[in-house]
């Protein structure tokens, strides 16, 4: 409802933007550092912790390297991580085995992080697509993508990562009724405070395309997602899955991608009021990322972008550009 203003000149609304206190006064949405989660991709492949080529100014991580990467996030206020694995192309397999391995990639790397960083929240990813020889999020039968058994491998999946140390699981694998299975799992084990950020609303896009090749499942990729993912012609549906998620026990839930959806951010936080998440995807990283290194746009395109995911009504956003932001924020 807009409330009754007055006519011109009364209302002038110029008054408040004519310095940059009076507009600050004013904001009603701010971003801050706080309200940022970064994801890392760790690799143990000799050779693989370079720069992603789709995705300039991010590289793989060795564990090594990811645990600087946590150290830097914490000294500069980032409250969490979010690790992805790219995994060695022997590793991966059709039953997906590795993604349950207590010491796979991300289970050390998960470890390693909380022995030098541990009030640093840390994110997993839980879907099998880095551990499956064709690059999907289930296991893959005569071609179909297998929902409740898959849903067995994920609370495996899960279980080791909460046993490694997990604060946040994020299902990112868009079978049904994986939330229930992993939060009953989570309580039977013990593990009553892990969180679980469920990839809710997770659309069937193009913007992952830079992802891929930073997990190095592109190549693996046989077909597409349509059978799990949305179809990003639809919102009620988005609104349905997040009523079905919170329902069976996830904390927070997230929108995916980011930018082009915050119909449904928007959406998502008015109807549910739940902490909400936004996940602004490699594609949008690399188009804003492209666009500021030739020059066609500001840097302050990047608080801008993000910007907007606080004013849909998101509480935060996972982006690669989290200590670049936080550095722009400082000078803020
Ligand atoms: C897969 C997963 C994807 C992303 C996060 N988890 C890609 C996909 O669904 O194919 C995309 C993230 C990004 O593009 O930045 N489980």
């Amino acid at each position: 409802m807009i409330p009754q203003i007055a006519d011109f000149p009364a209302a002038r609304f110029r008054r408040l933007r004519r310095t940059a206190a009076l507009r600050d006064l004013v904001q009603e949405n701010r971003l801050s550092v706080k309200d940022l989660i970064w994801p890392l991709f760790v690799t143990d492949v000799v050779g693989a912790d370079a720069e992603i080529a789709s995705m300039p100014g991010v590289s793989r991580l060795t564990v090594e390297g990811v645990v600087r990467a946590a150290e830097t996030a914490a000294g500069l206020g980032i409250p969490a991580v979010c690790l992805f694995p790219y995994t060695d192309a022997a590793l991966k397999t059709p039953d997906c085995q590795e993604a349950w391995n207590p010491d796979n990639l991300t289970n050390r790397a998960l470890r390693a992080i909380k022995a030098a960083v541990p009030e640093l929240a840390v994110m997993t990813d839980v879907a099998l697509d880095p551990y499956n020889a064709n690059g999907h999020d289930g296991l893959v039968r005569d071609g179909v993508i297998l929902n409740d058994e898959t849903i067995e491998a994920l609370v495996r999946m899960a279980l080791a990562q909460a046993e490694a140390g997990a604060d946040i699981l994020g299902p990112s694998d868009m079978m049904d009724g994986r939330i229930g299975a992993m939060r009953q799992a989570l309580e039977s084990a013990g593990h009553k405070d892990v969180s679980i950020l469920s990839y809710a609303a997770k659309y069937a896009s193009s913007f992952y395309g830079p992802f891929r090749d930073a997990v190095g499942a592109a190549g693996a990729l046989k077909g597409d997602k349509k059978t799990y993912q949305m179809n990003p012609a639809n919102r009620d549906e988005a609104l349905r899955l997040v009523a079905r998620d919170l329902g069976e026990g996830a904390d927070m839930v997230m929108v995916k991608p980011g930018m082009p959806y915050l119909d449904i951010c928007a959406a998502v936080k008015s109807q549910f009021g739940a902490p909400t998440f936004a996940y602004q995807v490699s594609g949008e990283y690399a188009m804003i990322t492209g666009a500021v290194n030739n020059g066609w746009m500001k840097e302050e395109v990047i608080l801008e972008s993000l910007l907007a995911f606080r004013r849909a009504g998101c509480d935060g956003v996972l982006t690669y550009f989290a200590p670049h932001v936080a550095g722009l924020l400082a000078e803020d």
